[in-house]
């Protein structure tokens, strides 16, 4: 049976002030009102079945993606009890929805991503699972045409392609290179980005597992035998805070294409307008933009006075900002916190929260 998990355990820290550990930033409404959550949920739609639809995130949180997703299942909702990466949330992901399955497919997608047209994400999604219904042993991975050498995604080299699917074997996955090794890769025309979505077989996700991060594999698998009883929250949140923390992509993706384990990476490729909203800077993108290069949210109140190339936002739509003199900055405004950072060091928002949390 075809399944699909949204991975929503991101904090989105790069998006404080206004994402925060209690409203993380898949359920605040960037999404032209929805939350990026329920964008992600509704472009599933006729992919599978909705009661085939799981959503993997902090236990914490569960509240919180109910009220996006009211038609979740009540049983549909795989808390964490603490944040440990993409490996394990996957891992968990396979191990519950397989328990009672041995068939079952599972398609991993993200909570943090805009994506059109959705039709093309559906087609390329549905191609994949097609493949690892005929071979078993794929983890598909989806390519996105790289327009620059990110160096914060995954890349992976297109090798042979595969009789009677658009896919491709993947010859190398590759997790953040540095920028010379991104450009080298850009260069030869043979890379995708990795999307950061994938699908698999659970069992052969968990018998990869088992070879590559054996510890977790073996407790995840414990999880999942007491899913169904009075035990499960006291094991899990015995169980998985001590699992180690990585991501899929370096525990399982690299390793895999480079043939450690007896499995295959391909790669299907997703011919889509793609934006992972992680940073001011890729929200910003979203945003309308006046003539000189001003970017806010449509409910942010402003006076820009000889102002260029700013982002703006707040949350207060009776909070006029106002700049005179002021380029290439970034301002956050919301009720307890004004976060005020140059456009280039976006990036470095993460290190202000950790240097706030320290100092506050
Ligand atoms: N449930 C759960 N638990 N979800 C998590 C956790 C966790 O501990 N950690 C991250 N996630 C979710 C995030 O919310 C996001 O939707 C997705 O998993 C990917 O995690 P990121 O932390 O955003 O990964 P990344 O952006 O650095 O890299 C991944 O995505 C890139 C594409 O955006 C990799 O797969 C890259 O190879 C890829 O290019
Ligand atoms: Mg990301």
């Amino acid at each position: 049976m075809r399944n699909v998990v949204i991975l929503a355990g991101g904090s989105g820290t790069r998006l404080w002030p206004l994402s925060r550990v209690d409203k993380p930033k898949q359920v605040l409404p960037l999404a032209g009102g929805l939350s990026l959550l329920r964008v992600a949920y509704n472009r599933l739609e006729g992919l599978v079945d909705p009661s085939r639809i799981y959503v993997c995130t902090a236990a914490a949180h569960a509240e919180q993606v109910r009220a996006q997703i009211p038609e979740l299942p009540e049983g549909n909702l795989i808390g964490e009890p603490t944040g440990r990466d993409t490996a394990n949330a996957v891992g968990l992901a396979s191990a519950v929805v397989g328990r009672d399955d041995p068939d079952a497919t599972l398609a991993i997608v993200t909570s943090d991503h805009l994506i059109t047209p959705e039709e093309e994400f559906r087609a390329a999604i549905s191609a994949a699972f097609d493949l690892v219904e005929t071979r078993p042993r794929s983890l598909a991975t989806f390519g996105i045409e790289p327009t620059h050498p990110h160096t914060g995604l995954g890349y992976v080299e297109r090798g042979e392609p595969i009789e009677a699917s658009p896919a491709f074997v993947v010859d190398r996955f590759r997790e953040k290179p540095d920028r010379a090794t991104a450009e080298e890769y850009l260069a030869t025309g043979r890379f995708w980005w990795n999307s950061g979505m994938f699908v698999w077989r659970a069992e052969t996700l968990l018998s990869v597992l088992d070879e590559l991060l054996p510890a977790s594999a073996a407790e995840l698998r414990r999880v999942a035998g007491v899913w169904d009883s009075a035990e499960r929250d006291a094991v899990l949140a015995e169980v998985y805070p001590q699992l180690q923390k990585i991501s899929v992509d370096f525990a399982v993706m690299e390793p895999v294409s480079q043939g450690k384990v007896d499995a295959d990476v391909v790669v299907v490729p997703m011919n889509v307008k793609w934006l992972d909203v992680g940073s001011w800077a890729a929200l910003a993108g979203t945003y309308q933009v006046d003539a000189r290069g001003n970017r806010r949210d449509e409910n942010t109140l402003v006076c820009l006075l000889d102002s260029d190339d700013n982002v703006i936002v707040t949350d207060d739509p009776d909070h006029l900002i106002a700049t005179v003199g002021l380029r290439e900055h970034i301002i956050v405004h919301t009720r307890d916190v004004t976060m005020v950072c140059p456009l280039v060091d976006g990036e470095r928002v993460k290190d202000l929260v950790a240097h706030v949390q320290t100092t506050h």
